[in-house]
């Protein structure tokens, strides 16, 4: 086994769940792969696994309690300063429901609360438990917190029932930890540029058009891609979200498409990978009114006028070496139009989402996606998490890098 994780510093919180006896697997990968591995328990935990166990194969001592026996304090804001990552597995649906409100009443808790690395959870509970829509709503909000989720997976439980609820496997978890803790050499400091959200086209001082999108795809593929070593700017449109951006993201705040459209033109020529997924109006009135407009007719004319086409216009001067992506949103002849618009705006790649798809387009937190790449390849993705869809698609794109 290859030490890539010399110098990492993990803090694994182990809550109370059968599955709490796998971390023994993932802390020995871990250690053996040269990272420093702290744990602590919370004390249903310690039911299901000694603290002596994790402690040998941690070789650290393993804290359950905010006091010590002897009278000392665990300090929890030293513990969360000190990791790389934290990862919480198993998280029960307890440990959850108290992260998700902020609840504290024991030191894995504490830490959480305290933590400034990122945070990864792997949930484990029984069937019923897992799709109960208190989880759901849970696993909502930590995600909103900027928690990184790493799903259950299906099968044999312990209740002897089958479905899904079982922690992932600790290879999975153990893989998971390593793209947080070391960037993919292929995108480290890769410059990349991405437009998310809407454009709003002023009318008059208090009114304009626009458009539902909340900007969540774009943000998404931004920390996915962040989070794997670029160097990334998001140029973001007026959305009301209170999006959690990866620290490292440079935001330029816009409001219109022509904004929009000088944003991306300073950027691009320094840009390896432009991803645009911002639903940028296609038509402004064509002036905008200093005053507010009164009602004194019974009707009002705006004239609009065509904006750039910003996509096609990066299109029109990318270099061989530069990477363009651009997405489609289409209510007919999907995949005809999409082809149509990779090969018109001179993209490496198009994302369709259509619609019609139950689940999918503006404001949802789930996208279904097919991606055609400029050779022609056809993927078609199910639905899933916004977060998920960004990781597929900043996969496609790493192929197209490796290719380039
Ligand atoms: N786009 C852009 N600038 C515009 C309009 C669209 O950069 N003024 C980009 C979007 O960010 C997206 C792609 O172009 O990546 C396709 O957007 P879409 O709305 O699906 O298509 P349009 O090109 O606007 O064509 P139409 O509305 O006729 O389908």
């Amino acid at each position: 086994m290859t030490r890539d994780l010399i110098n990492k510093k993990i803090l694994l919180g182990v809550s109370g769940g059968i599955a709490a006896y796998k971390t023994t697997y993932l802390i020995r990968q871990l250690v053996q792969s040269g990272a420093e591995v702290k744990v602590i328990m919370t004390p249903t935990a310690t039911h299901f696994v000694t603290p002596l166990t994790l402690s040998v194969l941690s070789k650290n001592e393993v804290l359950t309690e905010a006091f010590s026996a002897q009278g000392n304090w665990n300090n929890h804001v030293e513990l969360a300063m000190w990791c790389d990552v934290m990862v919480i597995a198993p998280a029960t649906s307890n440990t959850i429901s108290k992260m998700a409100s902020g609840s504290c009443d024991n030191l894995l808790l504490a830490t959480y609360l305290s933590a400034k690395s990122p945070v990864i959870i792997a949930p484990a509970m029984d069937l019923d438990m897992a799709v109960h829509p208190t989880l759901m709503r849970n696993l909502e909000q930590l995600q909103s917190d900027g928690v990184q989720i790493i799903p259950y997976e299906e099968g044999e439980l312990a209740s002897g029932l089958s479905g899904p609820g079982r922690m992932a496997e600790p290879e999975t978890i153990f893989q998971e930890l390593k793209k947080v803790l070391l960037p993919e050499p292929d995108f480290r400091d890769v410059p990349v540029m991405i437009t998310a959200g809407p454009t709003h086209e002023s009318i008059d001082p208090v009114r304009f058009i626009g458009n539902r999108s909340t900007g969540k795809m774009g943000v998404a593929i931004a920390n996915e891609m962040a989070k794997r070593g670029c160097d990334v700017h998001l140029i973001l449109g007026p959305t009301e979200i209170d999006h959690k951006i990866h620290p490292t993201v440079k935001i330029v705040r816009v409001t219109s498409a022509e904004e929009m459209n000088d944003a991306c033109s300073a950027l691009f020529s320094e840009m390896k990978i432009a991803v645009l997924s911002a639903a940028v109006a296609d038509f402004r009135p064509e002036s905008k009114s200093d005053q507010k407009i009164k009602k004194s007719s019974d009707s009002l004319d705006i004239h609009l006028v065509k904006t750039a086409d910003i996509l096609a216009g990066l299109g029109s001067k990318k270099s061989p070496d530069q990477l363009l992506i651009g997405f489609a949103l289409e209510t007919e002849n999907e995949m005809e139009n999409a082809r149509g618009k990779l090969q018109k705006k001179n993209l490496d790649l198009i994302v369709l989402n259509s619609l019609n798809d139950e689940g999918a387009g503006f404001g949802y937190d789930t996208n279904k996606i097919t991606t055609i790449s400029k050779s022609g390849e056809v993927h078609n993705f199910g639905l899933r998490k916004k977060t998920e869809v960004a990781r597929d698609i900043v996969d496609q794109i790493k192929e197209l890098l490796t290719v380039a």
